[in-house]
């Protein structure tokens, strides 16, 4: 995948050279194809037709559309928000398969203008609501079926880091006050949906601290993993240079970067329900 996009030739903005396949060896398989330029992508149904299209700046963005892709909307009003939206695409996808009702929040003003953007790009702005904010703080009082987030989750000593990435010295302070948040801002039967790079510890610790789905259980969440990916680091630079820190925090993660070129990290799609299993098919009988 990354070969691909690396070889990404820009003649004109609408020239999409390149291929994300949904059988590339790097991602589980994917719902939809992607062709990228160098600051666009484009998703194709399966039947090649265009369904969205986004602008990227800082590499394409492939864990947004590797979650945004498995969340369904459901008949009827579904509302959804998606924290960290940099450039819209997980509210863009989502609202490109029929949701209506979705809160785009993003911390950045320019990440917010770029949403923005690719909103009206696609012509949703009946769909999406984009609004600068810091995480779910702006809409705590709204009942959401379900918080998407493909978060700022790589760990930094610096004291003022850019916070487009970089998540406090552990890489979980976005993660736990998104948790926290989400709790009180779901309805009963909704869902938290993340995006999570496995160095962090998903379903098992890799290091001391406790893995996301400790977090996630003793805040009263199911979670489950949904997708899990492989992902090449080799234009990575954000990754590599928290590195050091990942190896010292977790070490028994399996962070592979032996290579310059062909290390590699583990990704995972998570869900987590406020409903155990029981109750999810429960309530799907009573719907049935
Ligand atoms: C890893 S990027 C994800 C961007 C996009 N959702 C995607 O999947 O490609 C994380 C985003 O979270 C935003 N962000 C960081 N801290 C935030 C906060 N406290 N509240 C809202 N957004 C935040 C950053 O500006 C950035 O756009």
């Amino acid at each position: 995948m990354n070969r691909l996009i690396s070889g990404a030739s820009k003649i004109g903005r609408l020239l999409l050279a390149n291929k994300i396949s949904r059988h590339s060896p790097f991602l589980e398989p994917l719902q939809f194809d992607y062709e990228v330029s160098s600051s666009l992508l484009q998703c194709l149904d399966t039947n090649g037709r265009k369904l969205y299209q986004v602008e990227f700046r800082e590499g394409p963005p492939v864990g947004g559309l590797a979650i945004a892709e498995l969340v369904t909307p459901k008949a009827g009003t579904m509302r959804i928000v998606d924290l960290g939206t940099g450039n819209g695409i997980i509210s863009i996808a989502i609202a490109a398969r029929g949701c209506d009702s979705i809160l785009a929040v993003d911390i950045s003003e320019r990440d917010c203008s770029l949403a923005s953007g690719n909103v009206r790009r696609n012509h949703k702005e009946h769909a999406i609501d984009v609004l600068r904010g810091d995480l779910a703080g702006p809409l705590m009082d709204k009942a959401i079926d379900i918080v998407i987030s493909n978060p700022p989750q790589l760990p930094t000593d610096v004291a003022e880091p850019d916070k487009r990435n970089f998540a406090g010295p552990t890489g979980y302070e976005v993660i736990d006050r998104i948790i926290s948040q989400s709790k009180t801002c779901l309805i009963p039967s909704g869902e938290l949906w993340l995006y999570v790079l496995g160095f962090l510890g998903v379903e098992k610790a890799t290091g001391s601290l406790p893995c996301l789905f400790e977090r996630l259980r003793s805040a009263g969440f199911h979670p489950r993993v949904k997708r899990r990916l492989r992902r090449t680091y080799s234009r990575d630079t954000s990754v590599l240079e928290a590195l050091p820190l990942i190896r010292a925090l977790y070490p028994i993660s399996d962070v592979a970067i032996n290579f310059p070129n062909a290390g590699y990290y583990e990704a995972f799609v998570v869900c987590a329900s406020q409903r155990n299993h029981e109750e999810r098919e429960q309530c799907r009988g009573d719907v049935a």
